[in-house]
């Protein structure tokens, strides 16, 4: 999490029952490199304390006697100075109601208004207060002031009641924390598609061919695309994965649906990198029930599926835009002289040559060992890392192609 490491986090809490999960949020984004600040609202510190935060993020949490201790008349403004962001999670209908009139009655308000961050807030309350239009109107004139609002979840609140008002889970606010520090990145202003996972070919109804790709290097590419501030379009095959949060996510299952998807969106895309590994054949016939035992051993006939590289490749002779086009070789045998033919014969800006036959590199495994082939020649070995950090990489070569 690389778009985390290093950044300054003010992390208000306010008096939600939510404030527990605030913690896993803070410690979180810790792991992940951030240096956290944490200020709880007097409300908060009846659910939560201090040491909590402090226990999790390895620095000091604030609370209002700070507000009126030594350093008060330098702390809001340095606390929300110099930050990156300011999340509030969870916001109270209180809290929410003071930020949109300006109000600043404790550190967590005074250090907003003091603040000139970019502004997140993840409501949650209870039993119709989030649907009140008081608590609307206020969030209305948080966004047009340009804050961003994290759409409480539905499901059962503290009171017994079911409704809107729940804190989202941690990865989703850290998916829009994310967004949020990477809307000036590399990529700010450009589209980028993203293929991935296997497809899958029906044979029956109930049978597919498929390949064993999980679908983790290109969910992490869309990650990081999204993290260099690229809108995202991701078109997957079922995998387990959660899509990053704000991507726009297109599902599909078959190569077909998969070549109908990439050429609608590649022509308002600038970057198509294709992760998914797609089917190179499929069954000529779809058998409309299930293939029964009693029929004896069925011969399936096969026949081959379109490729859908070349297919955007050669879209590009026509585009007005700058596009790059990026594929992926997975090979168990001469790596670098296949993937430079599939380079050539697909016209490629840049393939990523991975060698499937070691163990911990390919399928079904977090990392990924990968030398980067351009179409100018050039090539570029990278060593055994996540395919997450193969994944920035890429990117960063992907924005520097554009330029
Ligand atoms: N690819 C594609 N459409 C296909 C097959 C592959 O767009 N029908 C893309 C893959 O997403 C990948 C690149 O082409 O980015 C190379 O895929 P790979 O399976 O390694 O190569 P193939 O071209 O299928 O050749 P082969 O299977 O013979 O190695």
């Amino acid at each position: 999490m690389s778009i985390l490491s290093g950044k300054r986090i003010v992390l208000g809490v306010s008096g939600s029952i939510a404030a527990y999960k605030a913690a896993d949020l803070a410690s979180k984004l810790t792991q992940a490199g951030a240096q956290v600040d944490v200020i709880l609202t007097g409300s908060a510190e009846k659910f939560v304390t201090p040491l909590t935060f402090q226990s999790v993020t390895g620095r000091r949490a604030y609370t209002d006697t700070d507000l009126w201790g030594n350093e008060a008349h330098v702390l809001h403004v340095g606390l929300g100075h110099a930050t990156d962001l300011l999340v509030i999670a969870p916001c109270t209908a209180n809290t929410i109601a003071k930020l949109a009139h300006g109000q600043a009655d404790n550190l967590l308000t005074v250090t907003a208004l003091a603040s000139q961050s970019p502004l997140l807030l993840a409501p949650a309350m209870d039993g119709g207060m989030f649907d009140h239009p008081a608590t609307q109107e206020n969030l209305d004139t948080l966004r047009k002031r340009g804050a961003t609002i994290v759409e409480p979840a539905e499901g059962h609140l503290a009171s017994g009641l079911t409704g809107v008002g729940r804190l989202p889970e941690t990865h989703q606010l850290i998916g829009h924390i994310r967004l949020i520090l990477g809307r000036r990145g590399l990529l700010a202003g450009k589209r980028v598609l993203v293929t991935a996972g296997g497809t899958q070919e029906p044979l029956d109804p109930v049978r597919v061919l498929t390949n064993r790709s999980s679908g983790r290097q290109g969910y992490a590419l869309a990650q990081a695309a999204q993290d260099a501030g690229a809108r995202v379009t991701l078109v997957t095959t079922p995998t387990a994965l959660t899509p990053p949060v704000g991507a726009e996510v297109i599902r599909v299952e078959t190569a077909k649906q998969m070549l109908d998807a990439v050429l609608k969106e590649f022509p308002e895309s600038d970057a198509l990198i294709m992760a998914a590994a797609v089917a190179d054949f499929r069954p000529k016939d779809v058998a409309e029930d299930k293939i029964k035992k009693e029929g004896g051993v069925p011969q399936i006939e096969l026949e081959a599926t379109e490729d859908i590289l070349k297919a955007a490749a050669g879209l590009r002779i026509e585009a007005k835009r700058k596009q790059v086009v990026v594929g992926f070789a997975a090979e168990s045998q001469d790596l670098l002289q296949n993937a430079a033919n599939k380079l050539q014969s697909k016209k490629l800006d840049l393939i990523a040559a991975n060698d499937i036959s070691a163990n911990d590199a390919g399928f079904s495994v977090e990392t990924n060992r990968i030398t980067l082939l351009f179409a100018d020649g050039r090539r570029e070995s990278l060593s055994l890392m996540s395919k997450s950090e193969a994944a920035e990489i890429i990117i960063e070569r992907v924005a520097a192609l554009l330029e």
